[in-house]
């Protein structure tokens, strides 16, 4: 049995208090009752996920209202430390997105990130049937009601906290010009990636760079992230020069880090600090 001091004991309390506020676990799953290392509850939650039987009842068994891969679900990649609480705050507060509406974001004369629309969905089938596009996205929609349903994941992503999309549109006429997104964010240590595509009738105009300046001038100003990232393939060579206008320094190059449909891409790692 392991004796804790009481400042420890009081660090832990809050802290479980401050997990079941967050994402409205019971305490049977924010304090569980039987001890288990951390690495082997995560195995037991993946396997289960994944339909393989694991040995013995261990804590997520006893999950009752929840389904047993809840923690494949958390947002934000909080996940792994309902186990093993950090020493460090979180750089992002959860409620950043769970807590609100997904603002509008100014990007300069003319031009707006907004949430997406059904409507915009004729427009997303055109934008996935351009060669660059489906080549560095690896997508294609079969129809504009494919497209609807992007849309309408697009939208509930948002107070999930694990990725966050905006449509890059013309402040006048409301027509969607592009994509800005933020994925795998990373609220615990303030991270994120950024991505981004331009209808090809609008490229070369500085869309995606002023989409990118006003997301990443949002994210690091009004949301508190800390590091931003972003990757393409070396054969990208419009999108490098997107990152390196924006403000995104190239840190290295990831060799074979990108599956495409002609193979392995060898990819550049750039990134942007939060000043
Ligand atoms: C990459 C992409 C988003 C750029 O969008 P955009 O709105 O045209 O970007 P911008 O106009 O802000 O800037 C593009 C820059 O790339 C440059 N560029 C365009 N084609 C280029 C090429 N073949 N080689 C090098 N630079 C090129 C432009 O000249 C411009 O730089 P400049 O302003 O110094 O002249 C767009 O080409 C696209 O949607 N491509 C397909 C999807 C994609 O690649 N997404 C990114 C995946 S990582």
């Amino acid at each position: 049995m392991t004796f804790l001091d009481p400042a420890s004991r009081a660090r832990q309390q809050i802290w479980r208090r401050r997990r079941r506020q967050q994402f409205g676990l019971s305490a049977v799953h924010a304090a569980p009752t039987r001890k288990i290392g951390a690495s082997r509850a995560g195995r037991q939650c993946s396997r289960r996920a994944a339909g393989v039987p694991t040995r013995g009842a261990a804590i997520p068994l006893t999950v009752a209202s929840r389904p047993l891969d809840w923690r494949l679900e958390l947002p934000g990649g909080l996940a792994h430390n309902l186990y093993m609480p950090l020493l460090t705050s979180d750089v992002v507060a959860p409620d950043a997105f769970s807590g609100g509406v997904q603002p509008t974001i100014p990007a300069g004369s003319g031009l707006v990130l907004r949430r997406w629309k059904p409507s915009d969905a004729p427009a997303v089938f055109e934008a996935f049937g351009d060669p660059e596009i489906r080549r560095w996205h690896l997508r294609a929609a079969a129809s504009s009601d494919e497209a609807q349903n992007w849309i309408d994941s697009w939208i509930t992503d948002w107070p999930k906290a694990a990725q966050a999309h905006w449509a890059v549109a013309d402040s006048i006429t409301d027509a969607l010009v592009g994509r800005v997104s933020l994925r795998d964010m990373q609220l615990v240590c303030g991270q994120a990636e950024v991505a981004y595509w331009t209808m090809p009738t609008r490229r070369s105009q500085g869309i995606a760079c002023r989409a990118v300046e006003a997301l990443t001038e949002w994210a690091f100003g009004n949301v508190g992230f800390h590091r931003l990232e972003l990757t393409h393939s070396v054969a990208n060579a419009p999108s490098c020069r997107v990152a390196v206008k924006t403000g995104f320094q190239l840190e290295g190059t990831k060799r074979s880090a990108g599956l495409h449909l002609d193979g392995w891409h060898d990819m550049h790692l750039h990134a942007r600090i939060s000043d």
